[in-house]
């Protein structure tokens, strides 16, 4: 299926969340979006694949030949100190960001690019917004329209990013903020809801692009931690339905729980890499020991010892055996 929009939508797509007035503004691009029924039997392509990206911000190198892949229904968690590289990462991933070496390949199609070292971009628009609309990034911050009701904020750029039909794109709006518990928030405004119910509203609105995968930055950093578990427990709805995602977050709980590779970053290089079993109950790194044993601790000890975890809630690494992953979502 393919939509028009704007060939200047790339810049516009710079800013966190989708400058709208700019796309209105000018003219059409085709967007291809993912042909429904396609698999992993289909296209068994990996959905994101990092190979040894090098990202720097003049002469700060930030990111030193970074390697990350995501399967179909993969949930890849990072995690690393404040500075490793977390965001820029994730940035760099749909292209908010660009990189100076390595490669960015979605769904097995390379990005295409002009220009060397610093002055390398993306060459082709199309594929950018492409790429941008199938990976939904989710921010600390929710980005919410203040001036749009919840509805609205999450119809709008089904609608004017893609093209979509007004009373489809308001069906699905209204099916997923049900599905994240806030179904009777439609007709208020941002300013009216809680923090989490925001957030909530901002990973509807990311749905809603129907998204070949999900990117949450910190998605519970700027809650309080009742709030924290009614994002945490949306993304773990969403990890066993088998979406794909990246989520960079300091709860080791959540990355302990859903997901099936964690990515311990340090100083822009990949430290420690492996299942949540193996990065918490069998850490290598020192440095990966050291950031667990933060105090307060990381739930580490936790995670390592389930047994002494205060309440069922607490116990963790149990993914495999409660995740039922439709691969096919
Ligand atoms: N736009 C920017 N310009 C210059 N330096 C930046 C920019 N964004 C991030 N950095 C630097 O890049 C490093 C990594 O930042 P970031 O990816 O935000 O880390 P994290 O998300 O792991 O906390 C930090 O040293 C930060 O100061
Ligand atoms: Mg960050």
């Amino acid at each position: 299926m393919e939509y028009f929009f704007s060939h200047f939508a790339y810049f516009a797509f710079k800013a966190p969340g989708f400058n709208i007035a700019f796309i209105h503004f000018f003219g059409p691009i085709r967007v291809s979006f993912p042909q429904l029924g396609e698999t992993a039997l289909t296209n068994p392509a990996p959905v994101l694949e990092i190979r040894s990206l090098h990202k720097s911000y003049g002469e700060l190198e930030v990111l030193k030949g970074v390697s990350i892949t995501a399967n179909r229904g993969d949930v890849v968690s990072l995690i690393g100190s404040s500075g490793s590289g977390k965001s820029t990462l994730l940035r760099c991933c749909n292209l908010l960001e660009d990189s100076q070496q390595g490669e960015i390949l979605f769904k097995g199609e390379p990005i295409t690019w002009t220009g060397k070292g610093l002055s390398r971009r993306p060459s082709d628009p199309k594929q950018v917004l492409r790429i941008r609309t199938n990976l939904s990034m989710v921010f600390q911050q929710f980005n919410l329209w203040a001036h749009m009701t919840i509805l609205q904020n999450v119809m709008e750029a089904p609608v004017t990013v893609l093209g979509r039909d007004r009373d489809e794109a308001e069906a699905s709006a209204r099916r997923y903020l049900d599905k994240v518990g806030i179904g009777d928030k439609c007709d208020v405004y941002p300013a009216q809801l809680s923090g989490g119910q925001q957030q909530r509203a901002a990973i509807a609105r990311a749905l809603c692009m129907e998204p070949e995968a999900l990117l949450f930055d910190e998605p519970t950093s700027a809650l309080d931690p009742e709030l924290e578990q009614e994002v945490i427990k949306v993304i773990k709805d969403l990890a066993a339905e088998g979406r794909t995602m990246m989520i960079v977050t300091p709860v080791m709980r959540l990355a302990a729980d859903v997901s099936d590779t964690v990515v311990f970053l340090h100083q822009g290089v990949i430290e420690e890499k492996g299942s949540a079993d193996e990065v918490f109950g069998n850490t290598q790194s020192q440095r990966l020991r050291n950031f667990l044993n933060t105090d307060p601790p990381r739930t580490a000890a936790l995670i390592k010892a389930p047994h002494l975890a205060a309440t069922p809630p607490l116990v963790c690494c149990a993914k495999e055996t409660t995740k039922t992953k439709s691969k096919n979502w």
